[in-house]
Parts: C-alpha cells; sequence; structure tokens
C-alpha cells in the first residue's frame, strides 16, 4: 500500500506547518516550569546567527542522581491529531569533561501530557503523579567537547518527533533530563497540513493530516465555476505529511467553456464554441456558422444553410442540392429506365438522394395527375442512393413526366420544395392484359358459343382472341386452340355432354397478353337435343320438361365454374361492359349479351335496366295487348328530365316467376342497345305491381298499319329514308351479334318524324303456342314468322344476321308495296315450297328497279351471298343521293311459268268486276267515284287516263299512280292473253 501512495504523490503540492509553539519568536521569558530548582535555567543567549534567543540549560553532570524536569507552557492544539517537535540543542561529550563521573549523560527524553486545561499541580507532584507519555529518547547525533558561548562554537542538533494522535484541547510537553549537560536551544511545537488547493478543476479546502504518519485524510472536491463533475466522487486524500495524493475523478469546463490555467473555467469568445463539457479549447465557429454570444456551445447556421438532425455542431452547416443533370430515359414497352446525373451542387453534404415523383398525363401532356399506386419502382421510388431507377407497370401508349428530385440530410429543413430534373417519356405498346370474363352465349350437343369483354387495357388493337380448350376431365397439355378475330368465337367439334375448360388471350402488335381465368362451359347432352336446333334462345322452352334441363345444365356450369365466374359482381361486370368490342374496326362497340347467360335473370334486369320509381310514370290510354299484357301511352318524368311521352308495357296480374323473367328479358336486351334506329328502353318499374317496362313513345305506331293508312302517300325517297333507318338499325344489332329473328314491318315503330325504329326484341312469341296467329308457324322448338324467314332458319333454325337480312329484304318489299301482305294469301307452306323453287316476289308496284334488286340480293340462297347490313345502308345511302338511280322502274317480266312473279300483278283477265279489281290493289275506297262516274266496266276502266282519274276525284298522286300502272298491266295482260289466244 505504501508505495502505491507514493507512487500517486503529487509532487507540485507542498505541505503547509502550521506552528503552535515556537521560543525562538519569543521576546520575554519564556516562563516554562522547571523542577528542582537547581535543574533547568532559562537563559539568554545568541542561536548560530547571533539572534537573541531563549534559552534552558542544564549542566548537574557532577552530581549523580539527576531528575530535572521541564515543562512548556500549555499548548492548544488547534484541532491537529498529530503533533511535530522540532528540537534544537547542544550536549556536551560526557567524555571531553574531566573527573567526570559515570553518571553523566548525553541525552535527554520527551513527554507529553495531554489535558483539556492547564496544570494545578506543583513541585514533586508535577512529574510523580502525572500521566506522562514518553515521545522518545533523545540523543546527539553530535555532542561537542568544548562549550564556548562566547567564541561561538557550536554543534547544534536538530531532531523532530511528532506523536498523536490527540483528543483532549492541548498538551504540555516535558523535558527530563537524568545527568546530561545541554542547552536546549530552541523547540518548535507544529502540525502538518493539507493546503486548499484546486486539482482537475475542483476545489479542496486545506485539509488537516491524520493521526498517524502513514494516516490518509479523504477531502472532497468541488468543482470549479462552470466546470462539472466528469466522475464523483471528486476526491483527494491528505496524507500524514501533508501531501495531497491519489486524485479521484474529476471536473471539466462544461459546454461553451475552456480551461484557463488548468484552475478556472472561461467562456468562448463569440465566433468560437465548445460542443461538449471536457478540457479541451474552444474552436472556431465551422464553415457557415458563427456565434455572436460568449459562452457558445454552439455555433448557428447562416442563412440558407443548415445541420441535419444528426449533425454534430463540429459540422460545417450545409445547403440543398441542386437538381439532379442529364437524365436519360430508355422505355421499353410499359417500363422505363431513368439514368441521371448527380447534382452539381451537393449542398457540402455527402448524403444526397433521389425522390421520384411520378404523373401520368393526357396525349397533350395539359392534365397530369399522380400516378396510381399500382406503378413499380426498383429498386425503391424514395430515398434512392443510386442515380438510376427502373419504373414498371406503367400504363401502354401513356404519356409520364417524371420529376427526379435531390435531397440531402437538410432538405426538410429547408422550406423551398427540392430542385428537381423533369423529364418526358411516353410508353410504348405492351401485350394486352387479361381478358376479365368469359360468356356462354349458347351452347350445342358440339359447340360452345362464347364471348368476353375486350381486356381492361388492351394496350392497343386488339388482332384477334386466342381460345385454348380441353376436356375437363383431361390435362391442359391435351388442349385445342381457336382463334377469333372478334371478342366473340364458336367452338366447334367437341363432344355432347362435357364440361370444357376454356381460356381466352388477346392479341395485339405486341404479342398475346396472359391466358384469362379457366372457366368451364358444358356442352348439350343427347337429352338437350331439342335445344340444339334453338342454339342462341335456349329458353325457348317448347316444353316444361326441356325448360327444366336447361336449368339443370346451367346450374351444371355453376357448380364446374362458380368460383372461376364473377356474375355476382354486377358494378364491377358493368365497368367492364365499356370495354366491350367487337374487336375488329370499330374499338369501343359493345357486344349484345344474352341476359339468359345469366344465373339469375333479374340480375341481367339490374344491370341493364334502370329502375323507375312508379311515381314518375303516368299512365294516360291503352293503345294495344301484348303478349304479357296492356301496351299503354303514358308520361314520364324523371328527376331533372323533360316530361316525355313514353309506352308502358305491363305484365298482367297472376303471372308466374317463369312470365315475369320472359316478360322482363326483352328490357335487358332492349336496355344494352343505343342507336337513333333502335327503340329506346326508358326503364323498368320492377318493385311496384304492376311490372312495367318503359320505352319512348312512337307516335305513328306499327310501320305496316302505319303504311297501309297512308297507301301512296310517301315518295320513293322518304320509303328509301324508312328502310335506311332500319337498315342502319340493324347494322348496330347485328355488329352487337345480336339476332334478331323476328324482323317484320309489323315489329318496326315510326315516330312523329318518320324515324323508324327496330323494336321486340321479345322472347314471348317463341314461348307461347299460340295458333290463332297465323303469322308464327310452330316448328321443332318453337314457332317462325315464315314468310319473313330465311330458308336456312326455317329448316334448321341457322339463325344468323345474314337470315336477319333476308327478312330485312321482306321489310324492304312491305315498305315498297305501302304494307302488303307478302305473298298474299299463300299459305306458309306454298311459301316454303316456292322459296324453295327459286321463286322471289316481284317488285311492288312502281318499285324502282334498283330497289328490287337489293330485295333479291337479300334474299339469295346462300346466306353468305346476301349483302352485309352495312352495305346495305351504304346501298341506300348512295341512292338517296343520286336519285336518278331511282327513275328506272322494275319491270315485271311475266313468264306464267313464274307463279310468284305471275302473283305480282293481280290475274286481270280473272277480275269479272270493277270492285274486284280495285279490291286487288286495295283502292276500294274509290269504288263510289268509279261507279257514280260512269266507270262501271273493267273495259272502260282500262280506257281512263290521269285526267279521268282526277275527274273522279282521286286526287291523291300515288293513288293516281297506283291505279294507272294497274290499268297499264291490265292492258298488256289483256294484249298478252290476246295474242296468246290468237
Ligand atoms: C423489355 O421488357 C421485356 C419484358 O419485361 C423483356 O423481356 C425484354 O428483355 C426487355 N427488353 C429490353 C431490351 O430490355
Ligand atoms: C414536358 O411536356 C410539357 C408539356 O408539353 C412541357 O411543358 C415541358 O417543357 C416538357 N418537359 C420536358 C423536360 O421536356
Ligand atoms: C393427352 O395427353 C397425354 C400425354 O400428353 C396422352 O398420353 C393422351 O393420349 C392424350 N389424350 C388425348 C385424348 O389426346
Amino acid at each position: 500500500m505504501i508505495p502505491i501512495l507514493i507512487l500517486y504523490l503529487l509532487s507540485a503540492v507542498g505541505a503547509v506547518e502550521e506552528t503552535l509553539l515556537d521560543t525562538r519568536t519569543a521576546t520575554a521569558e519564556l516562563g516554562w516550569t522547571a523542577y528542582p530548582s537547581s535543574g533547568w535555567e532559562e537563559v539568554s543567549g545568541y542561536d548560530e546567527n547571533l539572534n537573541t534567543i531563549r534559552t534552558y540549560q542544564v549542566c548537574n553532570v557532577f552530581e549523580s542522581n539527576q531528575n530535572n524536569w521541564l515543562w512548556t507552557t500549555f499548548v492548544n492544539r488547534k484541532g491537529a491529531q498529530r503533533i511535530y517537535v522540532e528540537m534544537r540543542f547542544t550536549v556536551r561529550d560526557c567524555s571531553s569533561i574531566p573527573n567526570v563521573p559515570g553518571s553523566c549523560k548525553e541525552t535527554f527524553n520527551l513527554y507529553y501530557y495531554e489535558t483539556d486545561s492547564g496544570l494545578n499541580v506543583q513541585g514533586a507532584a508535577l512529574w510523580a503523579e502525572m500521566p506522562y507519555l514518553k515521545v522518545d529518547t533523545i540523543a546527539a547525533d553530535e555532542s561537542f567537547s568544548q562549550v564556548d558561548f562566547g567564541g561561538r562554537l557550536m554543534k547544534v542538533n536538530t531532531e523532530i518527533r511528532s506523536f498523536g494522535p490527540l483528543s483532549k484541547n492541548g498538551f504540555y510537553l516535558a523535558f527530563q533530563d537524568y545527568g546530561a549537560c545541554m542547552s536546549l536551544l530552541s523547540v518548535r511545537v507544529f502540525f502538518k497540513k493539507c493546503p486548499r488547493v484546486i486539482q482537475n478543476y475542483a476545489t479542496f479546502a486545506e485539509t488537516m493530516t491524520g493521526t498517524e504518519s502513514t494516516s490518509l485524510v479523504i477531502a472532497m472536491g468541488t468543482c470549479v465555476q462552470n466546470a462539472k463533475e466528469v466522475d464523483v466522487p471528486i476526491k483527494l486524500y491528505c496524507n500524514g505529511d501533508g501531501e495531497w495524493m491519489v486524485p479521484i475523478g474529476s471536473c471539466t469546463c462544461k459546454a461553451g467553456y475552456e480551461p484557463e490555467k488548468a484552475m478556472a473555467c472561461r467562456a468562448c469568445h463569440s465566433g468560437t464554441f465548445k460542443a461538449t463539457q471536457n478540457s479541451e479549447l474552444c474552436t472556431p465557429c465551422p464553415a457557415n456558422s458563427r456565434s455572436l454570444t460568449e459562452a457558445a456551445s454552439v455555433c448557428s447556421c447562416r442563412i440558407g444553410y443548415y445541420r441535419a438532425d444528426f449533425d454534430s455542431p463540429e459540422m460545417p452547416c450545409t445547403g440543398v442540392p441542386s437538381g439532379p443533370r442529364n437524365v436519360i430515359s430508355s422505355v421499353n414497352e410499359t417500363s422505363i429506365i431513368l439514368e441521371w446525373n448527380p447534382p452539381r451542387d451537393v449542398g457540402g453534404r455527402d448524403d444526397v438522394m433521389y425522390n421520384i415523383v411520378c404523373k401520368k398525363c393526357r396525349n397533350n401532356r395539359k392534365m397530369c395527375s399522380r400516378c396510381d399506386e399500382n406503378v413499380e419502382f426498383v429498386p425503391r421510388q424514395f430515398g434512392l442512393t443510386e442515380t438510376r431507377v427502373f419504373i414498371s407497370s406503367l400504363w401502354a401508349h401513356t404519356p409520364y413526366t417524371f420529376e427526379i428530385q435531390a435531397v440531402n440530410g437538410v432538405s426538410g429543413k429547408s422550406t423551398y420544395s427540392p430542385q428537381h430534373v423533369s423529364v418526358n417519356v411516353t410508353t410504348n405498346q405492351a401485350a394486352p392484359s387479361t381478358v376479365p370474363i368469359m360468356h356462354q352465349v349458347s351452347s350445342t350437343m358440339t359447340s360452345i358459343t362464347l364471348s368476353w369483354p375486350q381486356p381492361d387495357q388492351p394496350n392497343g388493337i386488339i388482332l384477334d382472341y386466342e381460345l385454348q380448350y380441353y376436356e375437363k376431365d383431361q390435362n391442359e397439355y391435351n388442349s385445342s386452340v381457336v382463334k377469333s378475330l372478334t371478342n366473340t368465337a364458336r367452338i366447334d367439334g367437341l363432344r355432347p355432354g362435357i364440361v370444357y375448360v376454356v381460356q381466352v388471350r388477346a392479341r395485339t402488335v405486341a404479342g398475346f397478353g396472359k391466358y384469362s381465368g379457366k372457366m368451364c362451359f358444358q356442352t348439350l347432352t343427347d337429352d338437350d337435343y331439342n335445344f340444339e336446333l334453338r342454339e342462341q334462345l335456349p329458353l325457348i322452352a317448347g316444353s316444361a320438361a326441356a325448360g327444366v334441363v336447361f336449368i339443370v345444365s346451367l346450374v351444371a356450369v355453376s357448380i364446374v365454374c362458380s368460383r372461376k365466374r364473377a356474375y355476382g359482381k354486377e358494378a364491377a361486370y358493368s365497368d367492364k361492359l365499356q370495354h366491350y368490342s367487337t374487336g375488329r374496326g370499330s374499338p369501343g362497340m359493345k357486344i349484345y349479351i344474352d341476359p339468359f347467360t345469366y344465373e339469375d335473370p333479374n340480375e341481367a334486369v339490374r344491370e341493364f335496366a334502370k329502375e323507375i320509381d312508379v311515381s314518375c310514370v303516368k299512365i294516360e290510354e291503352v293503345i294495344g295487348a301484348g303478349e304479357f299484357g296492356e301496351v299503354y301511352k303514358g308520361r314520364l318524368k324523371l328527376l331533372a328530365k323533360r316530361e316525355i311521352s313514353a309506352a308502358i308495357k305491363t305484365l298482367k296480374a297472376g303471372y308466374s316467376e317463369k312470365q315475369r323473367r320472359d316478360f322482363l328479358s326483352e328490357a335487358s336486351i332492349m336496355g344494352q342497345f343505343d342507336h337513333p334506329n333502335i327503340i329506346r328502353l326508358e326503364g323498368v318499374v320492377t318493385k311496384n305491381r304492376p311490372v312495367m317496362i318503359i320505352t319512348e313513345f312512337m307516335e305513328n305506331g306499327a310501320l305496316d298499319s302505319f303504311l297501309r293508312q297512308n297507301d301512296g302517300q310517301f315518295t320513293v325517297i322518304q320509303l328509301v329514308g324508312m328502310m335506311r333507318g332500319i337498315a342502319a338499325g340493324m347494322k348496330y344489332l347485328s355488329e352487337m351479334n345480336y339476332v334478331h329473328r323476328d324482323l317484320a314491318a309489323r315489329n318496326i315503330l315510326v315516330n312523329s318524324n318518320l324515324v323508324c325504329k327496330v323494336s321486340d326484341f321479345g322472347l314471348s312469341r317463341y314461348l307461347q303456342d299460340d295458333t290463332s296467329d297465323p303469322t308464327y308457324t310452330s316448328s321443332l322448338g318453337g314457332k317462325i314468322p315464315v314468310r319473313w324467314t330465311a330458308p336456312e332458319a326455317i329448316a334448321y333454325r341457322k339463325f344468323t344476321s345474314a337470315s336477319d337480312v333476308w327478312s330485312y329484304g321482306i321489310v324492304m318489299w312491305e315498305v315498297m308495296s305501302f304494307g302488303e301482305r307478302p305473298y298474299w294469301d299463300m299459305s306458309n307452306q306454298d311459301v316454303i315450297n316456292a322459296i324453295e323453287q327459286d321463286y322471289r316476289l316481284p317488285p311492288p308496284m312502281d318499285c324502282p328497279a334498283a330497289l328490287h334488286q337489293l330485295m333479291l340480293d337479300c334474299w339469295q340462297k346462300d346466306r353468305n351471298s346476301r349483302p352485309k347490313f352495312a352495305q346495305n345502308v351504304n346501298t341506300l345511302d348512295k341512292m338517296i343521293r343520286n336519285p336518278t338511280s331511282l327513275k328506272t322502274m322494275a319491270t315485271i317480266t311475266a313468264v306464267p311459268s313464274q307463279p310468284l312473279l305471275d302473283r305480282s300483278v293481280p290475274d286481270f283477265t280473272a277480275f269479272t268486276s270493277v270492285e274486284d279489281w280495285l279490291s286487288a290493289i286495295k283502292m276500294s275506297q274509290y269504288r263510289e267515284n268509279f261507279l257514280n262516274s260512269g266507270f262501271t266496266s273493267l273495259q272502260l276502266s282500262t280506257q281512263m287516263t290521269s285526267e279521268d282519274l282526277l275527274r273522279i276525284g282521286v286526287t291523291l298522286a300515288g293513288h293516281q299512280k297506283k291505279i294507272l300502272n294497274s290499268i297499264q298491266s291490265m292492258r298488256g295482260q289483256i294484249s298478252q292473253s290476246t295474242s296468246a289466244m290468237a
């Protein structure tokens, strides 16, 4: 222990001695007590420096049994625990004294006696009774043989002794001489202490030494002003020699203060700072910062410069970076790589990062909005450390603007937005996205017809679709592929009653998109045979049993595919419907969806027909009777719309659920159409009774009766205009893949502006076996309007747009003949036979040859040779633009072996009266005029001129023409028959 203590000795700090008694400073008698009186004697003398001093001497060496005591006065110990006594004395060398007895001594004893107060004993008791404690026997280091005070020859000994611990107020010292010749030149009594000291920026008070010379006294330190502890406790040890040692803990100058002469802490000057408490000096403010006051622990940044939160005060203040430079973009389909150079000015920092702001624009870049969350950034969008980013999942063919912002650790401190560089990029094409869903349009034993919407993101013009299909029990590797130019396809060559897994994908010039999800569809079974013929309208149930089978097959489809079919998601589906396209030519064109592809046809109603609150509907009058109930004229006032006239079909009370469904299916179909030549659905009322279908009101009613009422009243151009409208409506339907199957003048409605609109999308006529209506002939699986129907549709139910074109030719004939019944009163079977033998309807009276030619084109036996509706529209448009093409009238080549053409003009030779004739040409209204004016015989009538007709009151030009034409034919026939007879 001791050597370590020495090691820690603080050499710089000297011990302090405090004197309690010093004889050398005495100017008067010391007044110490001596006993016996023959012993110690106080003498004045000089020390070695010839200072006057008071000494005590004793020299009774020739007498034996000496015991001479000398007591000091009371010494107050002043708190000291260990006392030091320094004695200076001279001792006579016994051998130098001639004849000295053996009792001569050269030593003396030092004692002390502790007490709180002074002594009250006298004489011998002083030494006999007091409990003295002996300090030591003091021997001279040097004795002298001759003492010569006058001659100033002296050998002075100095001895120091110490004693302790002391506890009372003070003490006496006693010197015992027992036969020496000596002189006590001076006595100094003192104690030692450690001085007040500042050590390690801590102040330690003056501290007394301990009781023993080896004692260590702990002294606690206090930090100097503006200093703080580094470690606590801060302490020093005061050793027995009054020396500080073993420093523990320290203080250092706090932030903003620096050490001054290792003693104090002074404030940093302005322009400098000290950030932390330590023993270092203040340093000048770092770049772009300053301190305006003293004692700064941090320098504040100059304007435009910042410190990040994690920047230390020692770091310079920094600025925001300038913008990145030289952006390069490389586009690959719908992904983009952006690369750039770092900013010129990084603001004095090395933590520059980049953020990408993505904006998707309209084509002119005038309108841009933030990109949606689907866009992917690699490695990331914000906080890029690299000068490169890969951006994908963008839209194809879309302009984008990217801003590349440069930011660093202090960008957040600036109130300005980060500087950036922008780049305009337009993505390229990409393969189309996935087709969301497929619908079964129809199925037979060997085929399935499907339709599907266009992908959400076609990413270009869709060239075609590819369907992959395989039997569900087989694996995918056995699949076959079918291509389709439109978004509908028929898969042929399938096996009956088999579930097929089908997927479809779209193709653009960028390649194929991904396959859609797998969906399952089933072909009809043998039991469903009846339905095979019905192809597109499987619900045309000839019998209840068939209906059940159909439902079963629907259920089967849904069992297999329920998870894949999204029929329940109406809203999402409605959105997708907007994208429906034929895929060829006219993007954005919808495709018709058979409401019966819905598991629940009510869903189709909800999707395609608007529900109208019954309070908006006002019924006015009955205008007819439909298959399901009365048809009314009424008014419809929708919110924020003008009140309009409306036709209201109602469903009579007591209907079955099936009837309701069939009734509303017409609304589901009509609701999908939007064309000026298609009757417009306003909405349905299904939440109240009666259930209603509300359409626009057509003032002039059905075209056939309208024409009959206005026989001969319209010019050819007016008639062509009507036919053109009907063709345009049919073109629209055919482009939507809708086959009407019952196109006839009775199903065309005419409004007050003579605009013709296709109507009657109901299914009822197929459903009811109402034999009382001769128009429709019951046949296998439904009824057919034979006179209007193409032969292949009659023969094997091949209903297509081409069969609609056939019907359209019949409608043209109806129009040109002002509502004449096609094939007059021939029986349906006769009509079928005649058509089979290539007989066709002759031109009606006054029918331009070009129009009759168009009719004949529509009646081509080979359905593929018939013109498309689009062609019909074009042809009619040309005629309207060039009316002279309508001047040439069709001529009747009367060949007797052609019964149909023979019927084109009544066989006048058969007429027996004027009445018969007028009735045959539907001019009976003029019967009275003829008879009253004397034209009572056919013979006479065939001589009539236009003036004659005008005179008898046939004023209408059309009627005049009709009668005159008939007269002309009659004359021809008569002359023919005459020549034949000849
Ligand atoms: C473009 O992207 C496609 C699809 O991500 C990738 O297969 C092709 O390699 C890319 N082309 C280039 C030139 O990077
Ligand atoms: C990007 O396009 C906009 C709009 O045309 C234009 O104002 C801007 O200058 C373009 N930016 C670049 C970097 O070409
Ligand atoms: C289906 O494919 C497997 C293996 O590819 C083959 O063994 C099997 O005959 C195929 N089945 C049909 C019906 O083609």
